[in-house]
C-alpha cells in the first residue's frame, strides 16, 4: 500500500475534529486521510480530482488567522492543520477514527444517549 502515498520521510501532525493525527508529509491531505483510514477511504464516492466536491474541509493552517473551505484531494497536508469541518462523505468514512467528534458534526445521537436529554 505504500505506493500511494508521494514518497515522504516524516509525519507531520495535524487535527482534525479536535482529534490530533500523525499523517505523511507531501501528501494531499485526502491522501492523509487514507493513511488514518485505509480501510474506507479508498471505497468512498471520490473522483481525486477537484470535481466531486465530497472531499471539501474547513480547514485552518498554523500561520492562518481562521478557517477557509479547501479541497483534500487539492491541497497538500501541512504541520499543524486543523480541520474544524467536514464533507459528510468524509465523516462517513472517517466516522469509526473520529468517534464522537463525528457524530456532534453530522448531527446524530451519540450512541446510548437517546431519550436521556433534559427537558
Ligand atoms: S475528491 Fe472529488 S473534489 Fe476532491
Amino acid at each position: 500500500m505504500s505506493d500511494i502515498f508521494r514518497p515522504y520521510e516524516k509525519l507531520v501532525e495535524i487535527t482534525i475534529l479536535g482529534k490530533t493525527f500523525l499523517v505523511p508529509e507531501k501528501n494531499s491531505l485526502l491522501r492523509a486521510f487514507q493513511f488514518i483510514s485505509p480501510e474506507t477511504i479508498p471505497y468512498g464516492r471520490f473522483c481525486w480530482n477537484q470535481e466531486c466536491q465530497y472531499c471539501k474541509v474547513n480547514c485552518q493552517l498554523f500561520d492562518d488567522d481562521q478557517a477557509r473551505p479547501i479541497l483534500s484531494c487539492k491541497f497538500l497536508v501541512s504541520e499543524g492543520m486543523s480541520i474544524s469541518d467536514l464533507a459528510p462523505e468524509l465523516i462517513g468514512c472517517l466516522r469509526s477514527k473520529l468517534g464522537q467528534a463525528a457524530q456532534a458534526v453530522s448531527g446524530e445521537e451519540p450512541v446510548g444517549t437517546a431519550g436521556n436529554a433534559e427537558p
